[in-house]
């Protein structure tokens, strides 16, 4: 079965089909970058392009670097623009699509259902804890295989500072951080949600995840096992796939 999966991110807007047996793009994902402001019509713009690049008349899973509840209001948007807040961004979406059915997640949450079917999670029991590292910092977490959504704890506040304006990979890029500098925020960072939650894996997503060995040596005294996704930058746009299957 396919699906259509789109990823809406601080910088790009990439979507393409997706094989839902293994979890895999069936072709190459087009991209085109977020609109500044990112408000919600210029980024329904934004999607409606990428589907019609493929010419794509089913359902389309749609991830959101935001708080999504019921059937898909808009809570937050922190790295977005603020005019999303209680948008109804099905009905957004669907419209701009012409109609086809859509379903909209949080973008973390979505990047970690599908590590935990098909990348670094799979099999996990326990609590599991998929961060997202990029524009911002999204979380997953799961507990027995089963998604707490909507958990947010990028803005968790450590030292005094948002987590996600320290540790994110826009921090490191934006202070010309080093990855042994950016490595201590992010252990510091991983180090208070071991206290909170006791996890036994943490997966580390995000664009990141492709650079693993530069910083993953680098993260010291953290109890539980820490791993790179294995999905890397394609999660989103997958776990937005099974969502939508689930719902259609
Ligand atoms: C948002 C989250 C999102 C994360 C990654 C945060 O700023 O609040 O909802 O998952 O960025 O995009």
């Amino acid at each position: 079965m396919q699906i259509f999966g789109v990823d809406i991110g601080g910088s790009g807007i990439k979507g393409a089909p997706v094989d839902l047996d293994r979890g895999e793009l069936t072709e190459e994902r087009f991209k085109v970058l977020t609109p500044h402001p990112a408000t919600p019509d210029a980024v329904a713009d934004g999607v409606r392009d990428v589907v019609a690049h493929f010419d794509w008349t089913g359902p389309v899973g749609i991830t959101f670097p935001g708080v999504v509840t019921g059937e898909a209001t808009i809570r937050t948007a922190a790295n977005v623009d603020k005019d999303w807040i209680d948008t109804d961004a099905r009905a957004l979406l669907s419209g701009r699509l012409g109609g086809l059915p859509v379903t909209v997640l949080n973008d973390a949450d979505a990047a970690g259902v599908a590590e935990m079917q098909f990348g670094a999670g799979r099999d996990h029991q326990g609590t599991v804890i998929l961060l997202t590292f990029g524009t911002g910092i999204g979380s997953a977490l799961f507990i027995d295989g089963t998604l707490v959504p909507n958990t947010e704890l990028g803005h968790l506040e450590l030292g005094g500072h948002e987590a996600e304006k320290r540790a994110s990979t826009k921090a490191k890029d934006d202070h010309e951080l080093t990855w042994e500098h950016w490595a201590r925020r992010v252990t510091k960072y991983l180090a208070h949600l071991e206290m909170l939650f006791s996890p036994e894996l943490f997966i580390i997503g995000g664009g990141v995840s492709r650079k693993s060995e530069k910083f993953l040596p680098l993260i010291e005294d953290i109890k539980a096992e820490i791993v790179p996704a294995q999905l890397q930058n394609n999660a989103g746009i997958v776990g937005a796939a099974m969502r939508a299957a689930k719902a259609s």
